[in-house]
């Protein structure tokens, strides 16, 4: 990687701010963390900052979104003890980021690891504030941002911070940008399968992977919209109907670029998403019903392609994986996927990431990414502005 890493700064003696991006899922009812994989996938940065004997480390990160007030809910305690749990060390949580006190408390606490209070609690944070950022950067003497999911906000913890200090990227960072920037220089055949809710949310996707892959498989309720462009009955399926001509556009495009867009060729179609026992397989959607997952002969459909792939990127889920009436496709797909071995599977952030935990399958592929937007922004070409700021070597 050309920007500056951990691996090119000194840490020995000095305070070290690492911004990690812990904002994990809790459990609504116990709050409890229902996936820790951000905070297990910063201990490798953790690790190696701590071997290098710094006086302290600093961690700050944000979770959730509380709009610049306190939500008690949303207090770093859970992640502080889950760290300590990871890492087998004691670790201090302050209840604040910025201020005298804390400074103080840094100071003086006898642990080596410290964590922030929620950064989001100060609605400085997102605002990207100077001043917030320069009490951030007054709490150390180098600055590490490892927080590959947070890496395409421009915060005051992101990148305004890295104007006061001296600063690197982290190995999650690297790790993520390196095995993301091979699903945009990939080895071919390359085929990419896209899922989720929305058209809209994947179009800059689609426009900069048709540049590069050979086929693109569609699923997800974004089909549909795919599906009714070409004239096709969608019956009562979810449908973004001022992109029609757009999905139009986009597969008069893929012809142009001689990338083949695959699209569902049978689904599973329910009257309500709510009535799993009006379920049935249809080649053709009829009125009164709604697509939810794709059929069996889509699933044997992609597969053969997967299966000629050398790389493999895999965004968003094929049908509503989250309700187990509707995850046969997701399922079926990432248990294949799983099992080629003669390709590189990398797998984007949010979603489809949990679906191949969910189906145990998440170890196995070549990248499964931390970031939702963050990865999805990086596939779309843009250059993260967490990473931006970052000085090359
Ligand atoms: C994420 O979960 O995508 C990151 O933590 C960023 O969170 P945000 O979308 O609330 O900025």
């Amino acid at each position: 990687m050309a920007k500056l890493t951990v691996k090119d700064l000194d840490f020995k003696g000095k305070k070290v701010i690492v911004r990690v991006d812990f904002n994990v899922p809790l459990d609504k009812k116990t709050g409890a963390i229902t996936d820790d994989i951000r905070i297990r996938e910063a201990l490798p940065t953790i690790k190696y900052i701590l071997d290098k004997n710094p006086r302290k480390l600093i961690l700050m990160s944000h979770m959730g979104r509380p709009d610049g007030k306190v939500i008690e809910g949303l207090r770093m305690n859970v992640v502080a003890k889950k760290l300590a749990e990871l890492l087998g060390k004691e670790v201090e949580k302050l209840d604040d980021c910025v201020g005298d006190e804390i400074k103080k408390k840094i100071d003086s606490s006898s642990r080596q690891i410290v964590l922030l209070e929620n950064l989001r609690f100060h609605a400085e944070e997102e605002e990207g504030d100077e001043n917030f950022a320069r009490q951030l950067a007054s709490l150390a003497d180098v600055y590490v941002n490892d927080a590959f999911g947070t890496a395409h906000r421009s915060h005051a913890s992101t990148t305004v911070i890295a104007k006061f200090l001296p600063s690197c990227l982290g190995l999650l960072m690297e790790k993520e940008v390196n095995s993301l920037a091979f699903a945009l220089n990939p080895e071919k055949p390359y085929a990419v399968i896209l899922g989720g809710a929305k058209v809209s949310d994947k179009i800059p996707v689609i426009v900069n992977l048709m540049k590069r892959a050979n086929k693109i498989l569609i699923g997800g309720a974004m089909a549909y919209t795919f599906l009714k462009s070409r004239g096709q009955p969608v019956g009562k399926s979810k449908v973004e109907d001022d992109k029609l001509d757009l999905a139009g556009n986009i597969l008069k495009d893929a012809k142009k670029n001689k990338v083949e867009i695959i699209l569902p060729v049978d689904h599973v179609v329910v009257e309500a998403v709510e009535k799993p026992e009006t379920k049935k397989i249809v080649d053709v959607i009829p009125d009164g019903f709604m697509g939810v997952d794709i059929g069996p002969k889509t699933v044997s459909l992609f597969n053969a392609q997967l299966a000629k792939a050398k790389t493999i990127l895999w965004n968003g889920p094929v049908g509503i994986f989250e309700n187990p009436n509707y995850a046969g496709g997701t399922k079926e797909i990432a248990l294949f996927l799983a099992k080629l071995k003669n390709a590189k599977v990398i797998v984007g952030g949010g979603d489809s990431a949990s679906a191949a935990k969910e189906f145990g399958v998440a170890k196995v592929f070549y990248h499964v990414s931390t970031g939702g937007g963050a990865s999805l922004e990086f596939l779309e070409g843009k250059e993260l502005p967490g990473i931006a700021v970052i000085k090359e070597k």
